[in-house]
């Protein structure tokens, strides 16, 4: 089991290189499985959801390789995962339906279950792929989606970002065109379709809520640098806004983050875009109300890495989760800390204390642990961020050597 041990740490100050996006990488890496070519994907995070999302991709006979830090990915010849195991390990790992759907004429997965933060359905993928022609059947615990796709009309009736992603790539390859209405605006949904027209796909709409997409025969292999994480971005802007000091958070883009980085504003926190990035710079000190939205609004995953700031912020700060339904778990982790938060509902209400002491404490998920980190190095004495489900690698590169290269106190075992 990983355990980081962090403990209370100067102003954090120098500077952080961004990693390349997880939420961008692993559909792109999907994406792959809509041509033959090579599919060179540059500077890939080293995160445990990539590296499960490469067994995926191998385990379909897609062949997978390392070159000069790059990933290469090439599905030649594949079939449908055979081993469902593979598929569900991680949630991302339905965006396989799209491209196996488009190039195969039938994909089957199994149906993935609820997860710590939410019930997290399908329901949305399905019907799109329903109104492309596919034929949809559920049994043994999954569903088979199969028959040649044509282009349609398709309103999903919330902008989920894994729904957008999955119906975009199937409909690259699909006869005729497709509309996607009430289509999810975020940044990774844009370089997304920014890379599938690099393959030759026709998008257009793509960071609107209406995505066009002219189907064509086939596509062609690329090379392409997948966006900086504005997620990680953001949890280390928090993690200044937590200790003060100044940090240049290379690579990282405001437009991007424009709602966390008004939030931190209005919090006190200085913000400067520069060429190399954003600088952070200085200590939270006025309370704040987040209320998660989809794209432009408030990310739901940074929620936890705020409500780590506002443990430690004076005056009352007011959290309202919209998205996930049970994402409040790192509150009952964070009052192990000594923070004062009353949960009700999908309403968090933080208090700030000047004080938060060391314990042992849960990574629930992988915002939540992320959170926990940021709040043990504001924690008087030691604070053990114990991960036994693996959750932080799987969205953050290196989190604890990222934190100490700039002051955090922090190491990690296991
Ligand atoms: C993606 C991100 C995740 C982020 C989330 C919301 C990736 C790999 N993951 O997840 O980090 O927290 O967006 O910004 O990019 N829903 C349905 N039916 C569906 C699909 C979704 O009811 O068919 C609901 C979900 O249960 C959830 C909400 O819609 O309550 C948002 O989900 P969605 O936008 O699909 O998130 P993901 O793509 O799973």
């Amino acid at each position: 089991m990983a355990h980081y041990a962090v403990r209370e740490s100067p102003p954090l100050r120098g500077e952080i290189s961004i990693s390349t996006s997880k939420n961008a990488v692993l559909p792109i890496m999907c994406g792959a499985l809509l041509t033959s070519g090579d599919v060179c994907i540059r500077r890939p995070p080293a995160l445990s959801d990539v590296d499960t999302l490469c067994s995926l991709l191998a385990a379909c006979g897609c062949r997978v390789a390392r070159e000069d830090g790059a990933l290469i990915l090439t599905a030649e010849s594949f079939r449908n995962p055979q081993d469902e195991e593979d598929v569900r390990k991680m949630r991302a790992s339905v965006l396989v339906l799209g491209p196996l759907l488009a190039r195969l004429g039938e994909a089957r997965i199994p149906l993935p279950g609820g997860c710590a933060i939410g019930q997290r359905p399908i329901d949305q993928h399905l019907k799109g792929m329903s109104a492309l022609g596919a034929r949809v059947q559920f049994d043994h615990g999954g569903v088979t989606l199969s028959g040649r796709l044509r282009g349609a009309t398709i309103y999903l009736d919330m902008p989920s970002v894994g729904a957008t992603e999955n119906l975009i790539m199937a409909a690259t390859l699909a006869e005729g065109t497709t509309r996607i209405e009430n289509a999810a605006k975020e940044p990774e949904i844009v370089d997304l379709a920014a890379f599938l027209c690099s393959m030759g796909a026709r998008i257009c709409g793509a960071g609107t809520s209406t995505v066009c997409i002219e189907g064509v025969p086939s596509l062609h292999g690329t090379s392409w640098q997948p966006i900086a994480d504005r997620i990680e971005a953001g949890t280390m802007a928090c993690a200044c806004a937590i200790t003060g000091g100044e940090l240049l958070l290379r690579g990282a883009r405001a437009d991007h983050l424009r709602s966390l980085l008004f939030k931190l504003s209005e919090a006190g926190v200085h913000i400067k875009d520069t060429p190399g990035g954003l600088i952070v710079l200085g200590r939270a000190k006025q309370p704040f109300e987040i209320r998660t939205m989809v794209y432009p609004g408030f990310p739901t995953d940074l929620q936890a890495p705020m409500m780590a700031v506002a443990c430690k912020t004076p005056g009352t700060s007011v959290f309202l989760e919209t998205i996930f339904e049970n994402r409040f778990m790192h509150a009952a982790e964070l009052q192990r800390l000594g923070a004062h938060i009353r949960v009700e509902n999908r309403v968090a209400v933080v208090e700030g204390t000047r004080y938060l002491t060391g314990a042992s404490v849960q990574a629930t998920d992988l915002r939540a642990g992320a959170a926990l980190i940021l709040a043990g190095l504001c924690a008087e004495g030691e604070t053990i961020v114990e991960d036994a489900g693996g959750h932080i690698t799987r969205g953050y590169d290196h989190i604890e050597k990222k934190l100490a290269l700039v002051g955090g106190c922090i190491s990690r075992t296991a």
